[in-house]
């Protein structure tokens, strides 16, 4: 009789409890889903998709978009690189030296291993020793390269590029092709590789990659997996077509002009008595200020505006500009832009002169 009695009393107990328990299910999931879309937290699924790239992703709904479409189906991936002397060198510094990703920035690609070809041994072995567990070196030509990667960048001098790729044979399931030269069209590319123009791509940056500085070039826009690849090394710009592309090029055409400025600032200050070390330093300590202040905010369209017109009325700063158009140094500057684009079109060899002519 009492077990009777104790039975139903349980009986009873439990089915107060259940509702009880049903509704802490649903309360939990809810929090942890919230957790998940404000990225608080990593589903397991994608914490074992990475060997060594940091996962707390911070509070962002771009960031967590981005994540929820292609992150999670993101398998590691394994990179190729044939030639592989300066920019090679600096792209796969930049890309396993990745920090955490920054607010709004998207997660970096998870990578899996990285195929170089033995050429420029220097360069080869120092980061072979560098990253012993990402690096490899084959020594057996390029086409072990495409058996072994499955993004492949070509990072030869343009001359030897067509030749280069339309020897080797590529997979159109697997290989996506990068092409760092910059003259050699997306059409030649396809042409060439006998790859899907999807499967294509041309990217642009400068050595700075290596510290995730700079930013990359890409175009055709729209592949989702270069550009989590190349945001984290200084930012990735998609381009819409080849002619945007050969425009945002310029001003990278214009860094060794910067540093003829800042060698002719260099040698100013010692004619006027400064040992040169300290004039060296000074100079590229002051330059670095101003680049920082200008990259600040500088997604707002006026920035640049807002900085010239911020210098003092009447100031020192204000006077070098009234100064360096008075001299017509920035019309100049264009006509230097101008003249580079034409060689990149093709239409020049570059020179003023011979735009002139
Ligand atoms: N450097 C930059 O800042 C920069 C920036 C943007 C784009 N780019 C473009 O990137 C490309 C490479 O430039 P880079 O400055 O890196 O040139 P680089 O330092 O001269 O590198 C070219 C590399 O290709 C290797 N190579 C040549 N023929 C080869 C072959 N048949 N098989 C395998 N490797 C071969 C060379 O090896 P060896 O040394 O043994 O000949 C060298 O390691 C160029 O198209 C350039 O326009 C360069």
């Amino acid at each position: 009789m009492s077990d009777e009695y104790n039975n139903r009393r349980n009986i009873k107990k439990m089915l107060y409890l259940l509702p009880l328990l049903l509704l802490s299910i649903i309360v939990f999931d809810n929090i942890n889903q919230n957790l998940f879309a404000y990225g608080f937290i990593i589903p397991n699924s994608s914490r074992k998709n990475t060997k060594r790239n940091i996962l707390i992703y911070e509070n962002s709904n771009e960031s967590f978009s981005n994540m929820n479409e292609s992150f999670l189906k993101t398998e590691k991936v394994r990179l190729g690189f044939i030639g592989c002397g300066t920019i090679a060198a600096a792209i796969v510094k930049g890309l396993l030296t990745t920090e955490p990703p920054r607010k709004n920035s998207l997660l970096p690609i998870p990578i899996e291993s990285i195929a170089v070809t033995s050429r420029s041994k220097q360069k080869s072995n120092s980061l072979k020793q560098s990253f012993p567990d990402f690096v490899h070196i084959y020594e057996n030509g390029a086409q072990s390269i495409l058996d072994n990667a499955d993004v492949i960048f070509v990072c030869l001098l343009p001359e030897q590029i067509s030749q280069m790729i339309s020897s080797l044979k590529f997979d159109c399931k697997r290989h996506t092709l990068v092409s760092l030269a910059s003259s050699n069209t997306l059409d030649e590319l396809i042409k060439d590789s006998c790859l899907p123009p999807e499967k294509v791509y041309r990217m642009i940056c400068l050595p700075s990659v290596a510290r995730q500085q700079g930013g990359c070039l890409v175009v055709p826009k729209g592949n989702t997996l270069l550009k989590r690849m190349f945001e984290p090394l200084g930012g990735c710009f998609e381009c819409e077509n080849e002619d945007i592309m050969k425009a945002m090029m310029i001003p990278g055409c214009l860094m060794g002009p910067l540093y003829a400025i800042l060698q002719s600032n260099r040698d100013w200050l010692v004619k006027h008595g400064v040992p040169k070390g300290d004039a060296s330093h000074f100079v590229a300590k002051q330059y670095l200020s101003m680049m920082q202040d200008a990259e600040f905010d500088s997604r707002n369209p006026s920035r640049f505006d807002d900085l010239v017109n911020e210098q003092t009325p009447g100031g020192l700063n204000e006077q070098s500009i009234e100064n360096l158009k008075e001299l017509n140094v920035f019309k100049d500057y264009e006509e230097v832009m101008d003249a580079i684009l034409s060689r990149l079109e093709g239409k020049t060899n570059g020179f003023i002169s011979s735009r002139n002519s």
